[in-house]
């Protein structure tokens, strides 16, 4: 139900033609890794289809990703392959669990990124087949921001679609930092004075951090490749036509947002399938009062007893509400 209505904000961001017949032809710069984001980029491409419109994904040599008659596939010659890119999320994931500093290992992942951007964009065979397919619009997954520099230096519209997690404070958006936590400050929506205090700092650290050392990588990038015109990677993150969050109001804090930033969560909900009857079985013996399913994404896919544990505990303090049907 949600799709039809995403569909239009998609399309509302491309030129208009008055041919009868008119396909778009779209670009999706997903990241090098999590799997997931391919999962909702591939139901977007299914819509798409059905519309008539072209979607292309830029994914690297060796990424398996299986043909479908909803989308092509844009290759290039990156640093990953399916199963170095899993290996490296795992271990940064694991290590994040195991009480390593996140941040360290952000940067890690942001360097990796960063690495890759610069073959991308370093590849002229690649750039100039890009260039020659003649897209209308690439969107960004800001998980990964090289889709940035590609949407400028292609001259071609871009949106941002953002698959959660990455609320647009680069995009100018207010931060009400006495009841939203940051990301990392391991704080909740009811802070005390001095937690207040630490939020508002881990906000100014994370500013800064984006500002001073992740987005000048990208500046590096381009400045090492000669794209012209010059531009700041500050002004292109601003520069994005309309921020697609893919998340939900129910879910995430109040807080004032921007015209040109819209939810559009619920793209993989789909009504459920009957459970295996093994299953059912075993749950009518232990869950008395019924059982909601969780899955995570591919961040979290070996998790030990203990972290599905505590992730299972903080969902069930959830307020919930019974539905019969
Ligand atoms: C991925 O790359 C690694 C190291 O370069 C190689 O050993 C492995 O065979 C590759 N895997 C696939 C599926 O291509
Ligand atoms: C589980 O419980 C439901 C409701 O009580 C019942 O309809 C269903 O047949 C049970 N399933 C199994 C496999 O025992």
């Amino acid at each position: 139900m949600l799709l039809p209505s995403l569909l239009l904000l998609v399309l509302g961001l491309l030129p208009w033609s008055p041919s009868a017949s008119w396909a778009a032809k779209v670009i999706v710069v997903p990241p090098i890794m999590f799997e997931s984001h391919l999962y909702i980029f591939k139901t977007l491409a299914e819509a798409l289809h059905q519309e008539g419109h072209e979607t292309h994904f830029l994914i690297s040599e060796g990424r398996g990703v299986p043909p479908s008659p909803n989308f092509h596939l844009q290759r290039y010659p990156g640093i990953f392959n399916s199963t170095t890119a899993d290996n490296f999320l795992q271990s940064k994931v694991s290590n994040i669990f195991s009480g390593r500093l996140t941040f360290l290992e952000l940067f890690d992942i942001l360097d990796h990124y960063s690495q890759n951007c610069d073959a991308v964009v370093g590849s002229v065979e690649v750039m100039t087949r890009l260039k020659e397919a003649k897209f209308d619009l690439l969107l960004v997954d800001p998980n990964e921001m090289c889709g940035f520099v590609i949407a400028h230096i292609l001259g071609v519209k871009y949106a941002v679609f953002s698959t959660g997690l990455w609320y647009p404070a680069e995009a100018g958006a207010p931060a009400p930092l006495s009841y939203v936590p940051e990301f990392n400050s391991l704080l909740t929506d009811r802070m005390s004075l001095p937690q207040r205090i630490a939020n508002t700092a881990v906000y100014l650290v994370q500013r800064f951090g984006v500002r001073y050392i992740a987005l000048p990588k990208y500046d590096r990038i381009m400045k090492k490749h000669g794209v012209t015109p010059q531009v700041a990677m500050f002004d292109l993150v601003q520069g994005s036509r309309l921020w697609m969050l893919c998340t939900d109001m129910a879910l995430e804090f109040p807080r004032p947002t921007l015209p040109h930033v819209v939810y559009i969560g619920g793209i993989l909900t789909k009504p459920p399938n009957p459970l295996p009857q093994d299953f059912e079985a075993w749950l009518n013996d232990t869950a008395e009062h019924g059982f909601v399913v969780v899955s995570f994404g591919a961040g979290v896919k070996y998790l030990s007893h203990d972290i599905a544990h505590k992730l299972a505990g903080a969902l069930a303090r959830l307020p919930q509400r019974v539905v019969w049907r």
